[in-house]
C-alpha cells in the first residue's frame, strides 16, 4: 500500500472555524433542539452559580466577621435583605449558600448528562449514515478506497466530532461565561485591583499560542503513527499465514517497531509540551495572585479596600486562569474535530453514481432472458477490459463461459448485476436496459455464487438466509439437502447453528462453496450466476458440487463461468472471451468444429482435465 498516499488525509488540518462546516454539523442537533436548549440554559445557570460563589465570602468577612465602617463597601445594599444579627446573619448566609451548591451540583449534572447523551444521539445518527451511506456506494469506490481509513472514518473520526460537540464547544461556551462574569464582579468589585489581576493576561496568552502551535503538531503526528499502526497491523495480521510461512517475523516486528516509534516519539513531545506547560502557567497565575495579595494587602491596611474583596478576588483568580489554560487544549479538539468533520462529510458526498432511477421500470415478464448489445467497458478510463460484446440468452438456457484468467469473465457478471456500469451499449433484462429497473428488483433476480465464497460470522442457518423473511426453514433443510451438505450439518453438533466464524475461517474451502450454493437456492433465484472457483476440491466434493449445480440450474437462466469440463460440455451455448472480446460462441460440438480458440482451449486445458477425472474417478 501507499503508505503516504493512505494517510495524507490524516494530516490536514483546517480551520477551526469554518462556517460552512458548522452550519451542516448544527443539522444533526435540530432533531434534539429541545434537549440543546436545556442543556445550554442550564449551563448558563451553572455559570451564574460559578461565578456567584466566591461572592459569599465577601459578604460574610464585610458585613459580619470584620465589618470596617470607614472603607467603602459595594455589597453594603445587602444589609437590606439580611439580619442585623451577625450570627443570625451568618446562619441565613450559610444557609442560602448550601442551597446554592445544591442547586449548582443538580444542574451541573443534569447540563452534563443532557449535553453528553444527546452528544451520543448524534453520533449514533452519524454512524448510521455514514454506514448507509457505504452500503449504497458503488463497487468502483471500494477498489480506490482501504478498508482502514472507511472503517477510521465511522469510528475515530466520529469520536473526534463526539469531543467537540461535548467537551469542546460546549465547555468553550460554559468558560467563556464564567471568564465574563468573573471579569465584570472584579472591575465592579474593585477596578484598580482587577486590571493589576489581568496584567499577567498577555504572558499567559502568549505562552499558551506557543504551547498550542507545538501541540497540535504533535497530535498530527501521533495521527498519521496510529493511522499507519492501524494499515500494518490489518495487513499483517490478515496475512499471518504468509508471514509466518516465509519467516518474516523478525522483519515485521522490525518494520512494526520503526512505526510504533514514531508514535512513541510524537507522544514524547507531546508529553513534553504538557509538563512544561501547565506548571509554567501556574507560576504565572500563582505569581499574579501574589501581585493581588501585596497590593491588595496593602490597600486593606490603608482602609481603602475591604478585607472581603481581597478573599474573593483570591478565589476569583483561581478559578480565572484555569479555563484560560484549558483552552489552548480546546482549540486542539475543536480543529481535529472540523478535520474530523471535514473527512465525515466528504465520504458522505462521495456521489451514489448506480442507483435506482427516478421512476423505475417493472419487469415485464418473468421469463429470465438476459442480452448484452454492443457492451463495452473499462475499469480504468481507456483500457477496455470487455469491447463490443453481444450475446443473447433464452430464457431456461445454460450458458458457459470460457476463458483464460483475466479475459473479462468476471467483469461481466459485475456488469450484469450493476456493480457497475457499461461504457457502451446496454444490458437488458427480459427486454428492460437493466439501468431502468430498480437496483433491488435487479438483483432479486439473481442467485449467486461468486468465485470467491463469502461468509459472514454468524451461524450456518444465517449464512444461508441472510436476513431475508422470505426464506422458511425449510427452504434452508431443503437447500442443504440439496447441495449435498446435511449430512455434514448433521455431524456438527449445534448443526444449523453451528457457529460461522468471520469469512468463514473454520470450514473449508469445498464447504464454503456448498454452502454459497446453498444460499442460492434458499433464495430460488429467476436467474442463476456462478463463477466458478479454481482451486480444486477432491473428487467426492466435486461429484458434489456437480450434481448440485445440476439441480441448480434446472428451469433457470444460468450463466456458469466454467472451468470443469462437465459444466461446459452441458451449456446450451459457450461463450468464449479473448482479451475481453467474445471471439466464439455455440455448443460445444460447434465449437470444436470451428477449430478455433475453443478447441486449443479444449485440447490444453479440458482434454487433460477429462484424462485426470476419469483417472480419478477409477
Ligand atoms: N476492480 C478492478 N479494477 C481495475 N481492473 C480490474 C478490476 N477487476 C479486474 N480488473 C482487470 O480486468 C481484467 C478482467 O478481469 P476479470 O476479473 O474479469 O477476469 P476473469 O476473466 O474473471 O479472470 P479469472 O479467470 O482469473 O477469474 C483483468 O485484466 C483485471 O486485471
Ligand atoms: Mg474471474
Amino acid at each position: 500500500m501507499n503508505e503516504l498516499g493512505a494517510h495524507h488525509e490524516e494530516e490536514v488540518l483546517g480551520k477551526v472555524y469554518d462556517r460552512r462546516l458548522l452550519s451542516r454539523l448544527l443539522l444533526y442537533l435540530r432533531p434534539y433542539r429541545a434537549s440543546v436548549t436545556l442543556a445550554v440554559l442550564l449551563l448558563i445557570l451553572h455559570s451564574i452559580v460559578q461565578v456567584v460563589v466566591p461572592l459569599f465570602f465577601k459578604v460574610a468577612i464585610d458585613l459580619y466577621i470584620q465589618p470596617r465602617p470607614g472603607t467603602p463597601n459595594e455589597l453594603a445594599w445587602l444589609t437590606r435583605l439580611l439580619s442585623p444579627d451577625p450570627l443570625s446573619g451568618l446562619n441565613q448566609l450559610a444557609f442560602v449558600f448550601v442551597v446554592l451548591l445544591l442547586v449548582g451540583f443538580a444542574v451541573g449534572y443534569w447540563q452534563a448528562y443532557t449535553m453528553l447523551m444527546t452528544g451520543q444521539r448524534v453520533m449514533y445518527d452519524l454512524r448510521m449514515q455514514i454506514f448507509g451511506h457505504l452500503q449504497r456506494l458503488q463497487v468502483a469506490f471500494f477498489d480506490h478506497n482501504p478498508v482502514g481509513r472507511l472503517v477510521t472514518r465511522a469510528t475515530n473520526d466520529v469520536d473526534q466530532l463526539n469531543e467537540m460537540f461535548t467537551a469542546g464547544v460546549v465547555a468553550i461556551f460554559g468558560d467563556l461565561l464564567v471568564l465574563i462574569g468573573i471579569v465584570s464582579v472584579l472591575l465592579y468589585l474593585d477596578w484598580k485591583l482587577a486590571l493589576l489581576t489581568f496584567a499577567s493576561l498577555p504572558l499567559i496568552g502568549g505562552v499558551s499560542i506557543l504551547f498550542r502551535n507545538f501541540v497540535r503538531d504533535c497530535y498530527r503526528r501521533t495521527r498519521i503513527a496510529i493511522a499507519r499502526i492501524n494499515a500494518f497491523l490489518s495487513e499483517h495480521l490478515s496475512g499471518m499465514t504468509v508471514v509466518q510461512l516465509f519467516n518474516r517475523e523478525r522483519r515485521a516486528a522490525a518494520q512494526f517497531g520503526e512505526i510504533n516509534d514514531q508514535n512513541r516519539l510524537a507522544w514524547r513531545d507531546a508529553i513534553f509540551a504538557h509538563a512544561l506547560f501547565y506548571p509554567a502557567v501556574e507560576v504565572l497565575a500563582v505569581l499574579a495572585i501574589a501581585v493581588v495579595v501585596a497590593y491588595g494587602g496593602s490597600r486593606v491596611l490603608a482602609g481603602t479596600a475591604q478585607l472581603g474583596t481581597l478573599v474573593a478576588f483570591l478565589f476569583y483568580a483561581r478559578r480565572f486562569f484555569q479555563p484560560i489554560q484549558d483552552l489552548s487544549e480546546k482549540y486542539n479538539i475543536l480543529q481535529s474535530a472540523m478535520a474530523s468533520a471535514e473527512r465525515i462529510f466528504k465520504l458522505l458526498d462521495t456521489p451514489l453514481t448506480i442507483a435506482s432511477p427516478a421512476r423505475p421500470r417493472p419487469l415485464p415478464s418473468n421469463a429470465g432472458r438476459v442480452e448484452f448489445r454492443n457492451v463495452w467497458f473499462a475499469y480504468n478510463p481507456g483500457e477496455w477490459v470487455l469491447q463490443d460484446i453481444s450475446f443473447t440468452l433464452e430464457p431456461g438456457e445454460m450458458a458457459a463461459i470460457v476463458g483464460h484468467t483475466g479475459a473479462g469473465k468476471t467483469t461481466l457478471i459485475n456488469l450484469l448485476l450493476r456493480f457497475y456500469d457499461v461504457e457502451r451499449g446496454q444490458i437488458l433484462l427480459d427486454g428492460v436496459g437493466i439501468r431502468e429497473l430498480e437496483l433491488e428488483e435487479l438483483r432479486r433476480q439473481f442467485g449467486i455464487v461468486l468465485q470467491d465464497p463469502f461468509l459472514f460470522s454468524g451461524t450456518v442457518a444465517s449464512n444461508i438466509r441472510l436476513g431475508s423473511a422470505t426464506v422458511s426453514d425449510e427452504d434452508v433443510t431443503e437447500a442443504l439437502e440439496n447441495v449435498n451438505l446435511s449430512g455434514f450439518i448433521r455431524t456438527l453438533p449445534e448443526g444449523l447453528d453451528h457457529a460461522v466464524r468471520e469469512r468463514g475461517a473454520t470450514l473449508s474451502v469445498g464447504q464454503k462453496q456448498l454452502l454459497s450454493f446453498a444460499r442460492a437456492l434458499a433464495h430460488r433465484p429467476r436467474l442463476l450466476i456462478l463463477d466458478e472457483a479454481t482451486s480444486s476440491v477432491d473428487t467426492n466434493t466435486e461429484f458434489q458440487i456437480r450434481s448440485a449445480l445440476e439441480r441448480l440450474i434446472t428451469g433457470r437462466t444460468s450463466i456458469v463461468i466454467a472451468h470443469r469440463l462437465s459444466t461446459v460440455q452441458r451449456a446450451s451455448k459457450i461463450l468464449v472471451f479473448h482479451k475481453g472480446q467474445l471471439r466464439e460462441q455455440g455448443t460445444h460440438q460447434q465449437l470444436l468444429a470451428q477449430r478455433g480458440i475453443y478447441y486449443k482451449l479444449y485440447q490444453l486445458q479440458y482434454r487433460d482435465q477429462e484424462v485426470g477425472a476419469v483417472a480419478d474417478d477409477d
